[in-house]
């Protein structure tokens, strides 16, 4: 039986700016099955928030605009939606927690106006002073201290890191089929980063949710996510299991994400990057957009961009495993 909750097929998200389209998602295809985890990794840049947004279609329009591909939940297809229908999925059965708290918490209303307006959309019968304290709850569980206090603050008089922790309260109250995470704990400390991590652990175990989980942080992944996307410039470079990805990365992008990760036991005083940047999009190289960084590049690899091929259960664009590698010298 499939049991998708998510698939997003060959979805293309493209900017139509005056320098030019930018294909800020471009052909990308994956999907999450019912209480699983999909991390999402790459630099700065490669599409992963349009991802997230496309799917919350949210993505600002003009200049956006999703140009192709289907997002299909449990069967349906969320662009054929109508933005009505669209705003009942949205905090119900999608939430999402923003990279930025500030896109998602209005500035004119207080903390708690905000969390019990979304209860009460989405728990009929539920009463205001009911959902109050449902709220309060929420505080609490994101560990927001005095929360009785702080639920009648507005979002500008609490740190970055509390608005966060509230944004995430706000997503969780619904109960969420499918949470996706956009750097949930980049603006927090590691200890309560560590905390917010169990939180979205403790909803999977609860709910069964799934979650897509978007972070720079390699470590969250391997202790979160049970599948691995990497995308470079819009595009899917390697897709596989976290276990897969993490023991024997194949494309020499997802290599360089890894031997970036400082380990404790390394003598080396320096740490490693790759070098280089992501290319911006008006000036891509004509053959693989990660070429001009790639320290196996062949003549090959600046002709074409490489097919995304499917090798030992794994996905990968990678001109390394293709026939034309081997015939080069
Ligand atoms: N409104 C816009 N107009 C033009 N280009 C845009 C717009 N919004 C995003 N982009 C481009 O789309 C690309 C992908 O952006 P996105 O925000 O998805 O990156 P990201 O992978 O989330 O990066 P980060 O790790 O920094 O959050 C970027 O090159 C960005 O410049
Ligand atoms: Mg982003």
């Amino acid at each position: 039986m499939d049991n998708k909750l998510i698939d997003v097929k060959n979805l293309k998200t493209y900017f139509y700016t005056d320098a030019g389209v930018v294909k800020a998602v471009d052909d990308v295809s994956f999907s999450i099955e019912q209480g699983k985890t999909l991390g999402i990794v790459g630099e700065s840049g490669c599409g992963k928030s349009i991802t997230s947004l496309s799917i919350m279609q949210l993505v600002e329009t003009p200049p956006g605009k999703i140009a192709g591909g289907e997002i299909l939940y449990r069967g349906e297809n969320l662009l054929e939606k109508t933005p009505d229908e669209m705003r009942k999925i949205r905090g119900k059965k999608i939430a999402m927690i923003f990279q930025e708290p500030m896109t998602s918490l209005n500035p004119v209303f207080t903390v708690g106006q905000q969390i019990i307006e979304a209860i009460m959309i989405h728990e009929a019968g539920i009463s205001r002073q009911q959902a109050r304290e449902k709220a309060i709850d929420m505080l609490r569980m994101v560990k927001i201290p005095l929360p009785e206090k702080r639920i009648d603050e507005y979002p500008h008089q609490l740190s970055g890191g509390m608005r966060q922790r509230v944004m995430i309260a706000m997503s969780l109250c619904c109960n969420p089929e499918l949470l996706i995470c956009d750097e949930p704990t980049t603006a927090l400390d590691v200890t309560i980063q560590a905390q917010i991590l169990e939180l979205i652990n403790e909803l999977k175990q609860k709910t069964g949710a799934s979650i897509m989980m978007i972070t720079h942080d390699l470590g969250v992944i391997a202790e979160v996510a049970d599948d691995v996307m990497v995308m470079y410039a819009g595009k899917v470079v390697e897709q596989g299991t976290t276990d897969e990805i993490f023991d024997s990365p194949m494309h020499p992008y997802t290599e360089g994400l890894m031997n970036c990760i400082p380990r404790l036991e390394d003598e080396v005083e320096e740490l490693h990057v790759i070098k280089g940047m992501v290319p911006s999009f008006d000036s891509m190289p004509d053959g693989c957009a990660f070429c001009p960084r790639c320290e196996y590049a062949k003549p090959v690899c600046g002709k074409s961009m490489p097919e995304l091929i499917e090798k030992d259960g794994r996905k990968i664009r990678c001109f390394k495993y293709t026939d034309q590698w081997k015939e080069e010298v």
